[in-house]
């Protein structure tokens, strides 16, 4: 038994040829032209389509509970919703609140995965809280196969940490060579201007990015390099949204601290009027950092094919419309943040994206799978196609032809942020370690088969 996918155009972030490709034993073996069927295999017809890597999101909450619900996918919907989109690795933020321990978090958050997942996932472990039990907590996480933690430096009261344990977290993330990926906003400055806003009677959905405008991101930016250029911590700034934040991030690069940015596809296609819609329709919009001025989008496309923004993640986090978002009806600093987008990030990066113009479909392999494996110490194992790498393929169709809606989704929410939106091309079959898990959209893959990979940190 095998899987043979012949006379697929294979594009990797460097590589662009027509071959067949023969996958054994859950990995790919062989890479040719005219590679004969052996008997039994499963064969796939990929002739004028194009053959990708797997593509891994590398910022996904499936498990949240955040600002007093929880977000709506399981692991049994959220994978299928990643596979069907063309994603066969997540990682997911492991969130803690700050009253929890950090290894029965772990353990909680593993829970809901193992056994459950189509596709493979690993985790960044969010530090929330940092003292001598909580390092020792962290020391054992990592030998247990995790080299990427989680901070924030929002969230005041709930998620955010000090300076002091900002400190110390980045001190032992050098020591055990771990990258730290951070949510960068000032949280006093959210907290204040959300009191004198609501003070003046702002309450609807369209306050919130006016709460939290692109110097507060910058600020953010700002004060997460200066700790990391005084620890030489590696650093990863997730959900950046504007020019404002990445100037910072630039800057700190060029004094040789060491950080890559990752930015959103709701950012690359979205702007703050979506959220200054009205009727409450702005909160379906309501997100953190916020969606921000449209001029941002081309700075972000710019640093995608520049290098200068280096991966395109979700941020994944559904609420629903009818039921959660208006917990927040009278109060926008109650609305449940978070835009879904797990399904459909492949599909807007390369119709917003490759057939716009903006990027190539290098870049586009790049910034969606093979940049995230190699930060994230999955390398070569995902994010390439080569002898020896795990076959979780995408076999894309670009002449597909559809349109977005809430209706058709597999992710858990009642809403589609991009309801009626066009796409040109999608995954027609997605394979996750040689096992056909998606075909014409249908999921037939086998829920729970869906690995946790242990990484080792690599950066020293
Ligand atoms: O709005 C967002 N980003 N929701 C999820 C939590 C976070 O900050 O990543
Ligand atoms: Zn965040
Ligand atoms: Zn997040």
């Amino acid at each position: 038994m095998g899987l043979l996918i012949k006379n697929g155009e294979i594009v990797t972030a460097s590589e662009r040829y027509v071959a067949d490709i023969w996958c054994e034993n859950e990995t790919v073996t062989r890479i040719d032209r005219n590679i004969p069927t052996p008997p039994g295999a499963e064969v796939i017809d990929a002739t004028g389509k194009y053959v990708f890597p797997g593509f891994i999101d590398p910022h996904v909450h499936i498990y949240l509970p955040f600002m007093g619900t929880f977000s709506k996918d399981t692991y049994e919907t959220g994978s299928q919703a990643a596979l069907a989109g063309g994603t066969t690795t997540l990682i997911e933020m492991c969130c803690p609140a700050r009253s929890d321990e950090a290894l029965a978090s772990f353990d909680l958050w593993m829970a809901q995965a193992v056994g459950k997942s189509a596709c493979d996932f690993t985790f960044h472990m969010g530090v929330t809280k940092f003292d001598a039990k909580a390092e020792a907590q962290l020391r054992e996480i990592v030998a247990r196969g995790i080299s990427s933690f989680k901070i924030f430096l929002a969230y005041k009261g709930a998620f955010g940490i000090d300076d002091t344990e900002l400190y110390h977290t980045l001190k032992l993330a050098k020591e055990l060579g771990v990258i730290v990926t951070a949510h960068c906003e000032n949280e006093t400055l959210v907290a204040e201007r959300q009191k004198e806003l609501l003070a003046a009677g702002k309450t609807d959905p369209g306050q919130h990015h006016e709460s939290r405008p692109p110097s507060v991101e910058a600020e953010g930016v700002h004060h997460l390099m200066t700790f990391a250029e005084l620890t030489g911590a590696a650093t990863y700034i997730v959900h950046l949204s504007c020019k404002e934040a990445l100037d910072e991030a630039i800057a700190a690069r060029q004094r040789g601290v060491r950080v890559n940015v990752e930015t959103l596809i709701q950012y690359l296609v979205l702007d703050k009027s979506y959220a200054e819609r009205p009727n409450f329709e702005g909160a379906k919009y309501v997100m953190s950092p916020p969606l921000r001025d449209a001029r941002n989008q081309a700075v972000l496309w710019n640093g995608l094919r520049s290098g200068l923004v280096n991966t395109v993640a979700t941020d994944h986090a559904p609420f629903d419309f009818i039921t959660q978002k208006p917990m927040g009806k009278d109060d926008f600093t109650k609305i449940p943040n978070g835009i879904p987008s797990l399904e459909e990030r492949i599909n807007l990066l390369y119709t917003h994206g490759v057939k716009a113009g903006k990027i190539d479909l290098h870049t586009f392999v790049n910034v969606a799978s093979t940049q995230v494996a190699k930060t994230f110490d999955l390398f070569p194992r995902k994010g390439t196609i080569q002898p020896g790498s795990d076959a979780d393929l995408v076999v894309f169709d670009p002449n597909y032809r559809g349109a977005i809606s809430a209706q058709t989704q597999m992710m858990n929410v009642d809403y589609s942020a991009f309801e009626g939106w066009k796409i040109e091309g999608r995954p027609s079959v997605v394979t996750v370690r040689g096992q056909v898990a998606i075909k014409n959209g249908k999921f037939v893959g086998t829920v729970g088969r869906g690995q946790f990979l242990q990484r080792k940190p690599s950066h020293f």
